[in-house]
């Protein structure tokens, strides 16, 4: 084996580095990458494109963009290195690591980008950042010139911006292979899925494979027992629809118990949950329950402090972290002796039919399976519990996980890669959406005017690309900027309440349900949900200059089943998008008049004609919708404050399909004339997606009953 080189570690020619570079230098040496770095320099000089496979915690992020770094400085290479990660917080989380590492202030030699936020200056070397910044970058400069080195970082994950990196890069290295300045292209991946990018690549760039084995220490895999107790929860077959989630916390914190208890050895916890309910609900019941451990709750909505604790071991007493799977991969996690896996993640799959998404607790692939247990046995020997059998494993999980493309709405993602230039016709992802999902894609993007007949970008189109906003969202704020110019920024807000992955209003347990509801009142708008919910985050904006002292604030806010930390992240995206788009914006605490809120009730209806559905006779209780689009039958999800259906007419922001209903979430009220005007009527081929001569004839009914004296 050969030993680490010195020169590995040399700090980027910094004649005092912070004290922090040798307290770090001892822990760098025992990675398994830092006694790999000479062959992968070996590698990295003779091909454009290298695809480095590791186990997690080898140091394939912290070490290998720094250590090329150092050697391009040694080399005099111009340009800097970029390293892209799926999410903020890890983009963050490494580059203070590794800015401790090198020995300099964090936003000196190496820095971070994500897109409310970085710490950047004129001598940074190597940056890290969420590879949307990077694809937000790339609409200025294609073949990514300002670098020398470009790493795709968790590349497993395959998510959309890492689609269109990989197109991008492997347009870039193509461009660049003659000229002085050639780009070389790194991409990062948990052991799965390497063959994959090494096909991508291979007809265009001269591509190598390295993979570098982790630390080993051995991994006891407990399975679920046979005994009939545990089959009958069996919540891990396939054929289960619904595995029992209540039962699945339950019995995750009875294992935690019993590590705490039965004197398996000290070590520290990791319990992966489907989701965030299921973390919050299975800490609440270890910290009731189980007083001798630190529960800590891991998820990517958390603020950065709440997820610092994970790396504050200061205390002798055992850590719990419970966390979604933002553990699985992005996150390294100091310590990790003992790891719960129940087996079930939560995904969301669009149902491109009737364009409704469905979120469904549902086995997670033997890939993740491995990677979960991977987290612990990295400085001991460890052990998971898979509350599966094994029988379960071998049989019923699916290799690999499905990627989001496959499975997601792609507008977004193909007019991106239309706007890069890239033909329809041709798409470049290394896995392909379904052809169902891709055809409603096509629709939408026709239907807003971003693509032509024949498959082409438009201007508006390639405009809309770059926003940060899903296709609909970026098409309401350009009608509002047309017609009513001082709404274009409460449009972005909503658009911005609507992108974010979590709602303002808390989820509240199902005891308190009433009481969060009621707490609503006081933002309520009769005919929007989405204006309500504007209405909250206002409220909060007004609210929070005023009350200096956190923990006022933090009350202000439970008071009320706020999420503090979601609506301070959506104003600072509103922020930043409002900038970005160059969006006309008033700073005084916002009133809006009835006018107001009418007009934008207008421009939501004017967008979201694909979304809009109309009062049908039901016999029972529950106020039943039809779909316009999909001729779907639906009904308002019961956080709408609309429910009662006292309107005909409604717009909704999604369609959830649950059990056997489907929900329409944000519920807005419209008008009927107002949808006698939408482009449904004007054109051949919308008439008949939309069902348009029953809506057509509905729509002169409501009128006419209108007109009736
Ligand atoms: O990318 P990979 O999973 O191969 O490993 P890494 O993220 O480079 O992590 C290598 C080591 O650095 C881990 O074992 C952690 O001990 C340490 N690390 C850390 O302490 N803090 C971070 N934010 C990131 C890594
Ligand atoms: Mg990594």
């Amino acid at each position: 084996m050969d030993s680490y080189d010195s020169s590995h570690f040399n700090t980027f020619g910094l004649d005092q580095p912070l004290p922090s570079f040798q307290k770090l230098k001892g822990e760098r040496e025992q990675l398994p990458v830092t006694r790999n770095l000479n062959d992968f320099w070996d590698e990295f000089t003779k091909n454009d494109v290298l695809i480095v496979s590791g186990g997690t915690g080898s140091g394939k992020t912290t070490q290998i963009p720094q250590f090329v770094a150092y050697k391009a400085q040694e080399m005099n290479i111009r340009g800097r290195i970029a390293c892209t990660q799926p999410r903020r917080l890890a983009a963050v989380k490494v580059a203070e690591r590794v800015a401790q590492e090198a020995g300099c202030e964090l936003g000196a030699q190496v820095g971070f980008k994500i897109r409310d936020d970085h710490k950047i200056s004129e001598e940074t070397q190597l940056i890290y950042m969420t590879d949307g910044s990077m694809v937000a970058q790339a609409f200025n400069d294609r073949n990514f010139s300002e670098y020398h080195t470009v790493f795709i970082d968790e590349a497993h994950e395959c998510n959309n911006n890492i689609y269109i990196l990989m197109a991008l890069v492997r347009r870039a290295v193509k461009a660049r292979v003659n000229s002085r300045s050639k780009l070389k292209v790194i991409v990062m991946s948990a052991t799965i899925s390497v063959n994959k990018f090494v096909d991508y690549f291979k007809d265009d760039a001269q591509v190598a494979q390295i993979h570098m084995p982790g630390i080993t220490h051995k991994v006891d895999l407990l399975y679920l027992g046979e005994t009939p107790r545990h089959t009958s929860s069996q919540p891990h077959q396939q054929s289960d629809p619904e595995p029992n989630i209540g039962h699945i916390v339950e019995e995750a914190c009875r294992i935690v118990a019993k590590i705490v208890r039965n004197q398996f050895p000290t070590g520290n916890i990791l319990v992966f949950m489907p989701g965030v309910i299921e973390v919050e609900m299975a800490c609440q019941r270890i910290r009731k329950s189980i007083g001798e451990v630190d529960v800590i709750s891991l998820y990517s909505a958390q603020s950065g402090a709440a997820q610092n604790a994970i790396f504050r071991s200061s205390t002798e007493r055992r850590q719990c972290i419970v966390s979604t799977n933002i553990a699985e991969t992005s996150i390294t996690i100091p310590d990790i002796v003992y790891v719960i896996d129940t087996g079930i993640e939560k995904v969301k799959r669009l149902m491109p039919r009737i364009g409704a998404f469905e979120v469904r607790p549902r086995p997670i692939s033997k890939a993740s399976a491995n990677q979960r247990a991977g987290r612990c046995g990295r400085t001991r020997p460890g052990v998971c519990f898979r509350m599966y059998t094994e029988q379960d494993f071998e049989r019923n999980l699916r290799d690999e996980p499905d990627v989001e493309i496959a499975r997601d709405d792609v507008s977004a993602v193909y007019l991106k890669a239309l706007a890069f230039g890239f033909a329809a016709a041709t798409l470049p992802f290394i896995d392909l959406p379904p052809f169902e999902n891709l055809a409603y894609a096509n629709e939408l993007l026709l239907d807003l005017g971003y693509i032509n007949d024949q498959f082409q970008v438009t201007n508006a189109g390639k405009r809309a690309a770059q926003n940060p906003f899903e296709p609909n969202w970026t098409y309401a704020i350009d009608v509002a900027k047309v017609k009513y110019p001082h709404l274009a920024q409460h449009i972005v807000a909503i658009a911005t309440i609507c992108s974010s992955m979590h709602s303002i209003f808390a989820a509240a347990p199902a005891r308190f349900m009433a009481s969060s509801l009621a707490s609503r009142a006081e933002f309520a708008d009769p005919m929007s949900d989405l204006i309500t919910e504007l209405n909250a985050l206002y409220a909060f904006e007004t609210e929070e200059p005023k009350l200096p002292d956190d923990r006022e604030l933090d009350q202000w806010c439970n008071r009320r089943f706020l999420n503090r930390l979601v609506m301070g992240k959506i104003l600072l995206q509103r922020n930043s998008a409002v900038e970005t788009m160059q969006i006309r914006f008033d700073e005084a605490p916002v009133a809006l008049n009835s006018q107001d809120r009418e007009n934008i009730r207008r421009i939501l209806a004017r967008t979201f004609f694909r979304n809009i559905a109309f009062r049908i006779p039901s016999s029972g209780g529950e106020v039943r919708y039809r779909t316009i689009h999909g001729n779907f039958e639906v009904i308002a999800s019961q956080d709408s404050m609309l429910n009662t259906g006292g309107h005909p007419w409604v717009m909704y922001d999604t369609l959830n399909r649950a059990r056997s209903n489907t929900y329409m979430t944000k519920v807005t009220h419209v008008e009927p004339e107002w949808i006698a005007d939408l482009p449904f009527f004007q054109d051949d081929r919308m008439k008949k997606n939309y069902h348009g001569n029953i809506v057509q004839k509905r729509v002169k009914e409501a009128l006419d009953k209108a007109r009736e004296p």
